[in-house]
């Protein structure tokens, strides 16, 4: 019998797929125990000789582990869709496939984005504080008052799967929406009922702005101070991105000024979030620890790509869902 496939898994995962991984004499997996990452040195020293490794957006996977795992490595996959703690190019550099876990979580996305304009237009989280506070002694014509949300304008930065699921969603709210993407997609627009515009555009006319757009070196800070600049005053920012997609210093800098009247946050730019920020003194700010996807049918789908992902990587086949190749 040929060695196993030794693997390296920097968590323990959900699915049917990762289940029989462990019982399969095939492969010799290590499973990182606990819930925090693999710190560094830990990561550099269990990838040491490893044919597989499969990762999660809090590892960091550049070309030092690639370099500390040896030549051997045949995939690197990763349970998400955004890749951007994996160096791709450093893997592509060495002949390594990159797996990721596309469309089984783009409407599970989709649905928190929805959840993050709701929240944020109609002050959610805000008031279920408010009751559990014991604030809640009367009803008043004015109290805890949001903005609509049907019939208002929705811009989508960003017009991939995702931003497209959004867009659909909106047409139950009868909205206009607007969006963008960095290579016009006419098409998709029309069948979302979507109308393509200039980024600036989108920006200027929308009440709700959702980011829905990969992070690259060309869209970190994306939404910067310009960008807040030209937004309605009043006009709410939801991201179930990436955070550094967002510029936070010029976010909390346009709420503290009332140049824009909420935010929905499903990412930030370090996670977790400082307990330091000004994001977390805000009412018109909601802080989720990046969740977008966090159903349990939708991760254990996710997982399970990746699991597909890792054993056709090992067996020189082409990965069913791969990035930069
Ligand atoms: C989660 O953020 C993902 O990229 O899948």
């Amino acid at each position: 019998m040929t060695a196993p496939y030794r693997v390296f898994v920097t968590r323990a995962l959900p699915g049917n797929g990762f289940a029989q991984l462990l019982e399969d004499p095939a492969f010799d997996l290590d499973v990182w125990p606990e819930d925090f990452p693999p710190p560094r040195d830990e990561l550099l020293a269990r990838v040491a000789g490893v044919d597989g490794l499969v990762c999660l957006i809090t590892d960091t996977i550049d070309g030092q582990v690639l370099d500390a795992a040896g030549s051997q490595l045949r995939v690197v996959s990763q349970m998400a869709v955004g890749v951007d703690n994996v160096d791709v190019a450093a893997c592509a550099e060495r002949g390594i496939p990159v797996g990721n876990t596309p469309g089984v979580l783009t409407d599970t996305t989709a649905d928190m984005a929805w959840a993050l304009i709701l929240a944020s237009a109609r002050r959610v989280v805000e008031a279920a504080e408010y009751v559990k506070d014991g604030e809640w002694k009367t009803w008043t014509p004015t109290q805890i008052a949001g903005i609509d949300v049907h019939g208002a304008t929705l811009g989508i930065i960003g017009f991939g799967a995702i931003g497209q699921a959004i867009a659909r969603r909106a047409q139950g709210f009868g909205m206009r929406v607007l969006c963008w993407n960095r290579s016009p997609r006419p098409k998709e627009a029309a069948a979302v009922g979507a109308e393509q515009s200039e980024f600036d555009l989108v920006l200027s006319q929308s009440d709700f702005v959702c980011v829905s757009i990969a992070l690259t070196d060309d869209t970190r800070d994306l939404i910067d101070a310009r960008a807040f600049e030209l937004m309605k005053p009043g006009a709410i920012l939801v991201n179930t991105a990436r955070g550094p997609i967002v510029d936070e210093d010029a976010l909390a800098a346009a709420l503290r000024d009332g140049q824009i009247g909420g935010a929905g946050l499903d990412v930030t730019a370090v996670e977790p979030l400082s307990m330091d920020s000004p994001l977390l003194t805000m009412d018109n700010v909601v802080v989720l620890p990046h969740i977008g996807s966090a159903s349990m049918a939708t991760r254990g789908k996710m997982a399970d790509m990746a699991v597909a992902n890792l054993r056709a990587g090992l067996a020189g086949q082409p990965l069913p869902n791969s990035v930069g190749s």
